[in-house]
């Protein structure tokens, strides 16, 4: 039997419809809310990831600022365009598109960014907070995931949650929300033994690895739920995510398809969190 197909474009409307009228209320009352976005260099994917991120913008109602730096921009250059924007009492959430050109310092430029405004959720203290569970911003991919699991009515409570990839972007806070969800996690990695054994356990399944169809329907349990974050370009110039999708949709209950699912949740995800922004900045 096929999977149902879990439709981020669905999902990713609804909560970015949602996004849209609170950001409107708050605008009837005065408060508007922006979005500053900076991207160094040329690389192709972040050009479209950083495209998709205004246009949400502009359907929530929320301004998007655009930095645009070229590729031999400094370490002090950006952080200095950092420290403007933490000071900019009218951007309210920032994001630097990762990954940075190869000179640059990642960690010290996400560790300059006001954690008020951080609304990828990547400096140490909003990481630290999801860790005790009391998080304002919820990094965005993982935070995705799990919104397309409670509008499609997946429970996570006692079941048996294996996340592949261990990235301080994806793998390790999705295997913390998970928790915090109830679910049993299982974090595996590169040096995992045994992991179609593994994953074959899992209940709910969470691909996130980055490598083309690595996810195959002999790792999959019957009636497991797979959860694809890779977004992999082919060699033909199509997307492809970590699941060998057709054959595992054979083996799975349900399973996101690349593109269309996990991909928009991320944006969508974005603006949610950069509305909460606005909010605690106003105190609203
Ligand atoms: N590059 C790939 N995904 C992301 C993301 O969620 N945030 C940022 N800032 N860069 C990314």
């Amino acid at each position: 039997m096929s999977a149902l197909v879990l439709d981020g474009k669905t999902v990713s409307s609804a909560v970015k419809e949602e996004v849209a009228k609170e950001v409107k209320a708050l605008s009837d009352k005065g408060t508007n809310s922006c979005l500053a976005v900076v991207i160094v260099g040329d690389d192709p994917a972040s050009r479209v990831y950083v495209n998709n991120k205004k246009k949400a913008c502009e359907v929530c109602g929320i301004k998007s600022l655009e930095y645009a730096l070229s590729s031999s921009t400094t370490n002090e250059e950006l952080l200095s365009l950092v420290k403007e924007l933490n000071e900019n009492p009218e951007v309210n959430g920032i994001l630097v598109q990762l990954p940075l050109p190869k000179h640059l310092d990642e960690k010290l430029v996400i560790e300059s960014i006001d954690p008020k405004k951080d609304v990828d959720a990547f400096h140490a203290s909003n990481v630290g907070k999801i860790m005790i569970g009391e998080y304002d911003f919820l990094p965005c991919t993982p935070a995705g995931v799990m919104e397309i699991m409670k509008y499609y009515n997946i429970e996570t409570e006692g079941k048996d949650c294996v996340v592949i990839g261990r990235s301080n972007i994806v793998g390790k806070p999705m295997a913390m929300l998970l928790l915090h969800a109830n679910g049993t996690v299982t974090v595996t990695h590169s040096k995992t033994k045994n992991l179609k054994e593994i994953c074959r356990k899992a209940d709910i399944l969470v691909a996130a690895i980055g490598k083309a169809n690595f996810v195959t329907a002999d790792m999959v349990k019957e009636g497991a739920v797979v959860l694809d974050v890779g977004i992999n370009r082919l060699d033909n110039g199509k997307l492809c995510g970590d699941v060998d999708y057709i054959n595992v949709s054979e083996v799975a209950s349900a399973i996101t398809p690349v593109p269309g699912g996990v991909g928009p949740m991320t944006i969508a995800m974005l603006m949610k969190n950069t509305l909460k922004a606005t909010k605690l900045q106003n105190n609203c």
